[in-house]
């Protein structure tokens, strides 16, 4: 398990998938809202899951007992069924696949038109483009480009032992992670009036939608998020989204703060986020004191003028 800190936090990187604005920056805050908020044996649900990194690195580090990961894109969710169930297929496949063009172009040839119930042949193509394409995104091409003329060649993110010990890690608790491909709101219902259920949302954004991700939500969608998360009764919930000024028309009633997600507090921040709480969840400090950082930060850079 690659283990770096970062800002002074720690950072576990347990998913396989290279996701772009992945969240498993997330690990150190989550951990410290399940705690504060006795939620440490609850299960723990990402109807979004796309890389999961926080929901691995929450389980194997022993903070939840159980996940439920679920992605509405078939090919990921077939990535992440063939790991929890075909371990040492998938595993095979990653220690004796060739790292070229060719199989690039094998694999994408795979990736789109594979038998989407074929969990083992498209989950691995889905794999090896993300980690031979450029920035992870799936429709991106090769990372070098097909004339491999580039600075970093198609192997350059490809570690296949590092890669190998995540699938054996993940394995090793695959009885302890379910697997689905669903609209992520079902999955929210699903949970919704359990006391022990954990729910962090985190959809496709407003402004980055569409370009790194296959299902792009609509606004109707953000709207339909909205209303199934305030019918949610039990089940305790954050979500986090874009710093856009929907988020505070979509969640008017909630608790809302700016996050980043390289927090430090001495240098200024550029992209930020913000995460909306459902009601009865409490806040700890370390995310208040964060927000209040990033919000005086921002004030100052706009009273500089430039
Ligand atoms: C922002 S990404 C999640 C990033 C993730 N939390 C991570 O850390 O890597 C959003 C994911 O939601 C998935 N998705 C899009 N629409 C969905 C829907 N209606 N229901 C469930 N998943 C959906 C996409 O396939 C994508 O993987």
């Amino acid at each position: 398990m690659t283990q770096t800190v970062v800002s002074g936090r720690k950072r576990l990187t347990i998913s396989p998938l290279r996701y772009p604005g992945g969240k498993g920056l997330l690990y150190s805050r989550l951990r410290t809202i399940l705690r504060v908020n006795h939620l440490t044996s609850s299960i723990y649900i990402e109807p979004y899951a796309g890389g999961a990194g926080a929901a691995l690195a929450l389980l194997i580090s022993g903070q939840v007992e159980q996940i439920v990961i679920n992605d509405l894109d078939p090919a990921v969710f077939a990535f992440w069924n063939a790991v929890v169930t075909q371990a040492n297929d998938f595993a095979a496949l990653l220690n004796s696949v060739e790292l070229s063009v060719d199989e690039w172009e094998r694999q994408h040839e795979i990736y789109l038109t594979a038998d989407r119930d074929d969990h083992l042949q498209l989950g691995f193509a889905t794999f090896y483009l993300n980690r031979t394409n450029r920035s992870g995104i799936l429709n991106g091409g090769p990372i070098g480009g097909k004339n491999q003329k580039g600075r970093y060649k198609i192997d350059a993110r490809f570690n296949r032992e590092g890669l190998s010990e995540r699938i054996r890690l993940i394995s090793l608790h695959a009885d302890r992670i379910s697997v689905s491909n669903e609209d992520g709101r079902r999955v929210i219902e699903r949970y919704s009036a359990r006391d022990d259920a954990f729910i962090y949302a985190d959809p496709p954004y407003f402004e980055k939608a569409g370009s790194l991700y296959l299902n792009a939500f609509h606004s109707s969608d953000h709207q339909a998020l909205a209303d199934c998360l305030a019918s949610v009764h039990r089940a305790k919930w954050i979500l986090t989204y874009d710093n856009v000024p929907t988020v505070a028309t979509l969640y008017p009633n909630y608790r809302r703060r700016l996050f980043a997600l390289n927090y430090s507090a001495h240098r200024v921040m550029k992209a930020s986020e913000i995460m909306v709480f459902s009601p009865e969840l409490s806040i700890p400090e370390e995310i208040e004191s964060a927000h209040t950082d990033l919000v005086r930060m921002a004030a100052t850079t706009t009273e500089g003028g430039r």
